[in-house]
């Protein structure tokens, strides 16, 4: 049963030009050490002036825990579930984090040592066991529940997610670890990504895999927006259709899906999972990064369905081979339905990312060659790949759109925050050398008239100074910062967020 973890790229991310904002590797270990959690709210110190209109909380998910006993995960991804809250309020910040109570991190807890498999780690048999037991342990595929990537939200309902079939249901105030929600209970899928789509009514969209009697089949899945039950979680949830993958045995990994108004995009990229090496993994000790490759020399097939009918559209949209991971937004346009996506297609697979934006009619046939587009000029190699792209959701999700915003990747991490202007291709930028800021999660103001009144939020990161992080706070506009407030704690990176306006 393969279970992903998510950009295997993102740490990979070798710019392939001399950028000027690079710096020293060494820094990096520094944000990916582990903390403890912080229990109780902690005050922060005010730079400059939060704008007072800003009340919530803005919700943090990433690895903060790599080893138990005198054992270490292997790779970034393992790392336990820590969940960061800012609580924003009348100019003034407070900061609490707590570890995600999921199984695996309780077992491994109690075992004081690594019990369960991760992405990169594979967990050994139990010692204690005899042998046989343990000849038996390297058949069990049990999915990880350290749902380490992001908050989604179905039904109203705060949830933290991985790609596995399990989720846990959060309270969004105290990030309090609450039920253990299973997705195969409601559904046939043994997963959904942790980058769901949402309609504006609340009806929300994901993809997961199955593989059961039928073969492997990559899964369009519709949760309804509403509770008949305050204690429901996924009830309702269907599978709207199914996709086979052009390779029986060798689907696709995907991190994300693209949704237009009408229309829903899957993208069969060229990363590929051998299912017969992740069923025999731990038979021969290996952890399930081992069985992902990339083949360059197949096409990307681009798969639209219709949201209303579940209809997947016989036309099928080729290019050529490029790996994607997080898709910025899609939507129809004079008979074109155009997605914007941010992908490498230079064959360096799992390494540096480029923006294109994919267009094309749907002329009856079977197979349409895609073309693309960039959406940045020269001035974004500056600053290295680009990833964790965001845009103002609410307002432009499935429609055009004008600005977005993500990290630049001139290092392994984001290390700076930018501002793409679709229009002029131009981009604004904040970038401080031995700063890392996080993802920028965008944050209207009050009666905004434009797309790009409001806020950017942003955890930066300071490894070369101990407790410096700080959350910062760009006007979205000019991209200048308005302030910024300091936590007296080591906050370790993080994958994704979201801001829960209170
Ligand atoms: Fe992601």
């Amino acid at each position: 049963m393969p279970h992903v973890k998510p950009h295997p790229n993102v740490i990979n991310n070798e710019p392939k030009n001399t950028s000027k904002k690079r710096h020293g590797l060494q820094n990096i270990v520094q944000l990916v050490q582990s903390v403890e959690e912080t229990q109780d709210p902690i005050p922060t110190t005010i730079k400059g002036t939060l704008p007072t209109w800003i009340h919530g909380n803005l919700l943090r998910n990433g690895p903060g825990k790599f080893e138990f006993g005198n054992q270490h995960f292997n790779h970034w991804f393992d790392g336990m579930a820590l969940m960061h809250c800012f609580h924003i309020n009348d100019g003034q910040v407070t900061y609490w984090s707590r570890f995600l109570r999921s199984d695996a991190y309780k077992q491994n807890n109690e075992m004081n040592r690594i019990v369960m498999s991760e992405f990169g780690t594979l967990a050994f048999p139990d010692p204690c066991k005899n042998i046989f037991q343990r000849f038996l342990s390297h058949f069990e595929m049990k999915p990880t529940d350290n749902a380490n990537v992001n908050f989604v939200k179905y039904k109203g309902d705060y949830y933290v997610s991985t790609e596995t079939n399990f989720m846990h249901k959060i309270d969004p105030d105290t990030l309090e670890t609450k039920e253990k929600v299973d997705w195969s209970k409601f559904i046939a899928i043994n997963g959904a990504t942790a980058h769901p789509h949402v309609d504006p009514d609340g009806t929300v969209y994901n993809m997961g895999n199955s593989y059961g009697m039928k073969g492997t089949l990559y899964n369009i899945i519709r949760v309804p927006p509403n509770k008949e039950d305050p204690d429901e979680t996924l009830h309702g949830a269907k599978v709207l259709c199914s996709i086979s993958p052009a390779e029986k045995n060798k689907p696709s990994y995907y991190h994300s899906f693209a949704m237009s108004e009408n229309y829903l995009m899957f993208i069969e990229q060229p990363i590929k999972l051998d299912l017969l090496k992740i069923l025999t993994s731990r038979m021969r000790g290996k952890s399930i990064d081992d069985c992902i490759y990339w083949d360059p020399k197949q096409e990307t097939v681009f798969h639209v369905v219709n949201k209303h009918t579940g209809k997947v559209s016989s036309v099928k949209y080729h290019t050529k081979a490029l790996t994607t991971f997080h898709q910025i937004n899609a939507f129809e346009e004079n008979g074109f339905l155009i997605v914007d996506m941010c992908c490498s297609d230079d064959g360096q697979a799992l390494k540096i990312y480029f923006l294109q934006n994919l267009r094309k009619s749907g002329e009856e046939l079977d197979e349409v060659f895609c073309m693309s587009e960039d959406l940045h000029d020269k001035e974004l190699l500056d600053y290295g790949g680009f990833e964790f792209p965001h845009i103002h959701y609410d307002r432009c999700n499935t429609k055009p759109y004008r600005y977005f915003y993500g990290c630049g990747f001139g290092h392994l991490v984001g290390d700076s925050l930018i501002k793409m202007d679709l229009e002029s291709k131009k981009l604004k930028a904040w970038h401080q050398p031995g700063l890392y800021p996080s993802e920028p999660v965008f944050v209207p103001s009050p009666n905004a008239e434009e797309e790009d009144d409001g806020v950017i939020l942003s955890v930066v990161l300071t490894p070369m100074e101990d407790k410096g992080t700080f959350l910062l706070v760009l006007d979205a506009k000019t991209f200048e910062e308005v302030g910024r407030a300091k936590v007296s704690v080591n906050i370790p990176s993080s994958f994704h967020g979201t801001f829960n306006s209170l």
